[in-house]
């Protein structure tokens, strides 16, 4: 039979112990019982201003719950198997150490309002912690990127050169990324910040308990304006595992570029041992395991979003035990992302740039075509002309299997009278790359000011981060 269950009074048969097992839930949410210890000291200040504990009672059970919190963090304050959930598991404890005055602490308060009110809490929380390390990867990123400012690379649409890009611009892309997905977090944030506590089972408390009082203490911009709204609403659980979701398609997209690159045929990066695994059969191997998991790994945190839809989309607008499964595939996204960020920043971080292997190959594939267009363009043709005749002279390299600074002036001429060999000074990667200086561009220094501003808003978003943890358990 369970121990801890907060309920019992109107039946006259115990529950079967299959019942008893599919509700349980202690085993997973009980990381979710030092949010709910501080929810439950809130709760007692708030009962001792409405009159319904004594100072004195109010002082031992916060005294008692500030300990719990502490022996919970050393590991000695651990539920029973048989503890329905967490919320029962505390209240068992409580009561066992206080006697009748802990029972005191559930006048007011349901564990409707209560499991949200720590969810939310512990969900702010973490959404901090990545925020942490979402910032340690952007600047993995960036400092790579700085590196690289100066190195042409060959840029990729299609997987095909495209055209010569800075090394450093290509790098840098990332931590853009990444900082939309920081920004996701703290919006998320705003909206995760009211307080379902007050809300009791959907309608309020009759009791004088002021939900905006706790809410303040709770660190929560407000309560929540509608009870009903308050244990019914799971958005902010939906949205964070969207978000985190999103971050594991960036790891992922990162991944894939890390295995191609790290590959024989891109040759472009060596990859820190530290950070690869062998084979046990093939002794030459180096894997790039990291940037594997990081694209494997996506799968279930896009899985994990859609679970929560599904198990959101058909309930009505209230607290249904379904509400129950909301934990699980939060906690393992963030699980996922616990060990998968750390892991990639370290990839990122320790990965060395073969700079001569990239920079020669920058304006192979033909990709400083679009500079023969743009040249013509500057003289007088519109730009439909121009691609056909720079597409012409693709063909004839193509056919005679040489570069398009190798076209003689005959050859230009006879493709076009508008070609004269002047057009062989912007067939170089460097000016092609320092051409496109414009805000955004690829030219080196277009790129120092992109880094120069990256730079500025990863202390900016780690400052965010370190002030929300200052303030946790
Ligand atoms: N363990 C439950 C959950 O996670 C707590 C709320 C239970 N409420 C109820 N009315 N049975 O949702």
């Amino acid at each position: 039979m369970s121990h801890g269950k907060l309920w019992g009074g109107r039946f006259n048969e115990s529950a079967a112990d299959a019942m008893e097992a599919l509700s349980r839930s202690v085993h997973f949410d009980w990381r979710l019982a030092p949010y709910d210890l501080r929810g439950s000291i809130a709760h007692a200040h708030i009962l001792e201003s409405a009159g319904l504990l004594t100072p004195a009672e109010s002082q031992s059970i916060v005294e008692e719950l500030t300990l719990m919190i502490t022996q919970y963090h050393e590991g000695v304050l651990v539920p029973e198997s048989s503890d329905e959930d967490v919320h029962g598991a505390l209240e068992r404890i409580l009561v066992e150490r206080l006697g009748e005055a802990g029972g005191k602490l559930r006048a007011g308060r349901s564990r409707n309002d209560q499991v949200v009110t720590d969810f939310r809490l512990f969900l702010r929380d973490a959404a901090a912690q990545i925020v942490v390390q979402l910032t340690d990867l952007a600047d993995a990123f960036i400092s790579q990127a700085e590196k690289h400012v100066q190195v042409a690379a060959p840029g990729f649409t299609h997987l095909q050169h495209a055209q010569p890009v800075s090394l450093g611009h290509e790098i840098a892309k990332h931590a853009h990324a990444l900082l939309r997905d920081i920004d996701r977090l703290q919006d998320w944030d705003k909206r995760a910040a009211y307080s379902p506590l007050g809300a009791g089972a959907l309608a309020g408390s009759a009791l004088e308990l002021d939900p905006k009082r706790s809410a303040l203490e709770l660190g929560f911009t407000d309560a929540v304006a509608n009870s009903i709204d308050a244990v019914s609403d799971r958005d902010f659980a939906a949205e964070a595992a969207f978000v985190f979701a999103l971050v594991g398609v960036h790891l992922s997209r990162i991944g894939e570029e890390w295995c191609l690159y790290a590959s024989k045929e891109f040759g472009w990066v060596n990859l820190a041992d530290a950070y690869s695994t062998g084979s046990s059969i093939m002794p030459q191997k180096k894997n790039p395991d990291v940037a594997e998991l990081a694209r494997g790994k996506s799968g279930r945190l896009i899985g994990n979003v859609v679970t929560i839809l599904t198990m959101l989309k058909g309930l009505p607008f209230a607290y249904n035990r379904d509400l129950q499964e909301d934990k699980e595939p939060l906690f393992d996204s963030l699980d996922t992302l616990n060990v998968l960020l750390p892991a990639i920043t370290g990839m990122i971080q320790t990965s060395t740039f073969n700079v001569d292997v990239i920079s020669r190959s920058a304006p192979t594939g033909y990709s400083l075509a679009t500079e023969i267009a743009d040249w013509l363009v500057v003289r007088g043709m519109a730009f439909s002309i121009a691609h056909e005749v720079a597409g012409a002279c693709v063909r004839q390299c193509e056919a005679s299997g040489i570069d398009l600074g190798q076209l003689s002036d005959a050859e230009l001429a006879q493709i076009n009278p508008k070609l004269t060999p002047e057009v062989r000074q912007v067939l170089h990667v460097d000016g092609a790359i320092a051409g496109r200086s414009r805000f955004g561009g690829t030219a080196p220094a277009a790129v120092s000011l992109q880094i120069a501003a990256l730079k500025s808003e990863t202390s900016r978003t780690r400052a965010w981060a370190e002030l929300k943890l200052a303030s946790t358990l």
